[in-house]
């Protein structure tokens, strides 16, 4: 039996920045689970994206939506407090932006977010083992961070077995979120593999010719059934 739930969290770097609050209605209308929120200092990736602030307002205008950041910043333990009080839920951040990986997970956890770390292209997924156990999910980049609508690598699906064998051989349940020009035929081959949370962009949920709300829909019903057949 494959339970996998799948979670369509749509990555808000895809939006046009001129018509956003419309576009992020149409995913909440579209039944998007997250919002999947790329914060960047222009240090860690040599790109910046949205302030904090942007965690504040969609949550108080959707309380019920789920605030998923991605911090790409060098520094990410100072970021903590200003992301709880802006009602962040879940919180990544790159394990090689700090010394202190643990630290920083077991303080998002005390402040009662769920936490887990990123593991870029250039690093091995066995990156994670040290922090095994303090994970609540783990995203598997599938292109370089820093910018949105890049093409997915293709060699990230043997990275995702191995991602997948880890968390069985640790008999641990972090979930794991798939980052990076997430496009249909890759998206269905990670839910076949184990994956649970996609961040959709330009591929799948933006730009699409039946518009952001009815795309949303149709990539959960579509990784649904993918995952459905293996049941
Ligand atoms: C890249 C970001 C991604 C990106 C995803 O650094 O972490 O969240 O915005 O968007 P696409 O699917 O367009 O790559
Ligand atoms: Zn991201």
């Amino acid at each position: 039996m494959n339970s996998t739930r799948i979670i369509n969290a749509p990555s808000l770097a895809n939006c046009a920045f001129t018509e956003l609050g419309q576009q992020v209605e149409e995913l909440v209308r579209g039944g998007a689970d997250w919002f999947h929120i790329d914060i960047m200092d222009g240090h860690y990736v040599p790109n910046l994206c949205f302030p904090v602030k942007i965690v504040g307002e969609l949550k108080t205008k959707y309380p019920e939506m789920v605030a998923d950041v991605h911090l790409m910043v060098t520094d990410p333990m100072s970021y903590l407090p200003l992301l709880k009080s802006n009602g962040a839920d879940w919180v990544s951040f790159h394990m090689d932006a700090t010394h202190f990986s643990r630290r920083t997970l077991t303080t998002i956890r005390d402040m009662g977010m769920k936490a887990g770390v990123v593991i870029n292209p250039s690093q091995p997924v066995s990156v994670i083992e040290p922090v095994i156990h303090f994970l609540d999910y783990v995203v598997l980049m599938t292109v370089e961070p820093g910018y949105a609508g890049q093409r997915f690598m293709e060699d990230s699906l043997g990275r995702l077995d191995a991602l997948v064998a880890l968390r069985k051989a640790h008999g641990v349940d972090f979930l794991i979120s798939i980052d990076g020009g997430v496009d249909y035929p890759n998206a269905i081959e990670c839910a076949r593999r184990g994956a649970e949370i996609y961040v959709t962009g330009i591929f799948t949920v933006f730009r699409q010719p039946d518009g952001i709300a009815d795309a949303c829909v149709r990539f959960k019903q579509t990784l649904t059934r993918a995952v459905e057949v293996l049941d």
